[in-house]
């Protein structure tokens, strides 16, 4: 077992580099499916999620070779089947997009059902709905397994879809099949996240027809057949965002690089709110922290270009630290304040009401051994633990290294004392 012990109390100074966009990453790699010829992808975070997506690729038959830490190349021209049911496929949330990828190119997929997730209920019915739309026909098997089949001979068919919610995934997962299908099919009420953009870009680049990414109404032209590229994927506004939180928390002075600066616009908003002064660059931004003490401030988390919930968490654990009270409104997802127990551990002052999370912040903190219950919630815990001056101990971090790259060699080179050690859990003997 592995854990993160982190001494906290010391501003972090310094540069950081950020990675490519996990949540492109695992829409761009099965969007990969509907090319006819092999692709090179790069900015790759090295990440457990894009490991598992391109095992899951490999399972299915596909060539996926890492080229370098942040660069594959996945030739998807032997894929064998059109099902992916394995024990990997249901470990991860994000291989519903191998739904889309596979009905768009083959007309048909069988897909095992992702598992459950730590911050609740997380349906489909709007991939599902998208789908049908299209002509599929979409069957749950053993409450296991999601089919969708259109007619051989039809083909998926244009069509206009209006989304009941503004989802990711729904949105990427629909232009995915799309993307193959005849003709024009509009999806309207769409999401418009950075990382929407950026699969809209890698398929128009493959040759295909999509429009509007980025707005709430996206055109896709169904094509015939697609072409080998290579992309580089957008870098990851939610990593920046955790980078941001740790820097303001231990009140810090930090050069964010490899950014796109209008990603972070929400984010940035806030953090000048408290207090904090950001100069942007063209892909770099200095975030610092040290001028002013930081002013509390509410936050209410929406679909882009609102305040990201990804970021949720981390900025919770830093309103611990600002003197006043701070309002967090948790908007898009119905239970994501499951972390907060571990905050309490802490000394924490919180209270959760529905969607609410009032936190009484400046209040004393101290070291506490916590959990991470999933990956922001464990990027949340690191931000607590540097705010600390005591030692603090954050086990279940194979959830924090499902997302972030390279996250104990980052905050090392910002001065942070962060190191993983290996630990054995009956004995808690230390290796290293
Ligand atoms: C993506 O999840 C991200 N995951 C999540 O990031 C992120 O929190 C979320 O978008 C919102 O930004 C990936 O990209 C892999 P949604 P997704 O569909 O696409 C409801 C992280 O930490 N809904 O936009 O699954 C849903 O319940 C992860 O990196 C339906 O009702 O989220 C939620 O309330 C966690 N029916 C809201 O919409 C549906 O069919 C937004 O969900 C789909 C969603």
């Amino acid at each position: 077992m592995e854990k993160f012990v982190v001494t906290g109390g010391k501003p972090l100074f310094g540069e950081v580099n950020i990675s490519g966009a996990k949540n492109a990453a695992v829409a761009i790699i099965p969007a990969v499916i509907l090319c006819d010829e092999p692709c090179t992808i790069e900015n790759i975070p090295n990440i457990s999620d894009v490991t598992l997506i391109s095992r899951i690729l490999q399972q299915m038959g596909a060539k996926v070779r890492r080229i370098n830490k942040s660069t594959l190349y996945i030739d998807p021209t032997h894929i064998s089947s059109s099902s992916a049911t394995t024990d990997l496929v249901r470990g991860m949330r994000a291989s519903y997009y191998l739904l889309g990828a596979l009905l768009g190119k083959y007309g048909k997929a069988k897909v095992a059902l992702p598992g459950g997730c730590n911050f609740g209920v997380r349906p489909i019915d709007q991939h599902l709905k998208g789908f049908e739309a299209l002509g599929a026909e979409t069957r749950l098997v053993d409450g296991a397994i999601i089919e969708v089949e259109c007619d051989e001979e039809e083909g998926l068919v244009g069509t206009h879809i209006y989304l009941d919610v503004v989802s990711v995934g729904a949105t990427m997962n629909i232009m995915l099949a799309a993307s193959r299908a005849k003709g024009l099919t509009v999806i309207e009420n769409a999401a418009k996240e950075p990382h929407i953009v950026d699969l809209a870009n890698f398929l128009n680049s493959m040759g295909a027809d999509v429009r509007g990414a980025g707005t709430d109404v996206i055109k896709i032209r169904g094509v015939s057949c697609m072409h080998g590229v290579t992309y580089s994927i957008i870098p990851d506004q939610i990593e920046a965002g955790t980078y941001m939180c740790a820097a303001a928390a231990t009140r810090g002075c930090i050069t964010i690089n490899n950014i796109t600066p209008k990603h972070l616009e929400s984010i940035s908003a806030k953090f000048r709110e408290m207090g904090v002064k950001i100069t942007e660059y063209d892909e770099a931004i200095i975030f610092d922290a040290t001028k002013k003490p930081l002013k509390r401030v509410n936050i209410k988390t929406m679909p882009h270009p609102g305040f990201p919930t990804d970021c949720q968490p981390q900025f919770t654990a830093l309103l611990m630290s600002v003197p006043g009270t701070s309002i967090v409104n948790e908007n898009v997802w119905d239970n994501r304040y499951q972390y907060i127990s571990e905050l309490i551990r802490m000394g924490a002052h919180i209270s959760v009401e529905g969607r609410l999370a009032i936190i009484e912040g400046g209040t004393p903190l101290t070291a506490a051994p916590v959990r991470a219950t999933d990956l922001r919630a464990g990027a949340a815990m690191i931000v607590a633990a540097l705010e600390i001056k005591g030692t603090t101990e954050i086990t279940d971090i194979q959830y924090i290294e499902r997302g972030y790259e390279d996250v104990v060699e980052k905050f090392k080179a910002l001065g942070a004392d962060i190191k993983k050690v290996y630990f054995n859990e009956s004995s808690e003997e230390l290796r290293a």
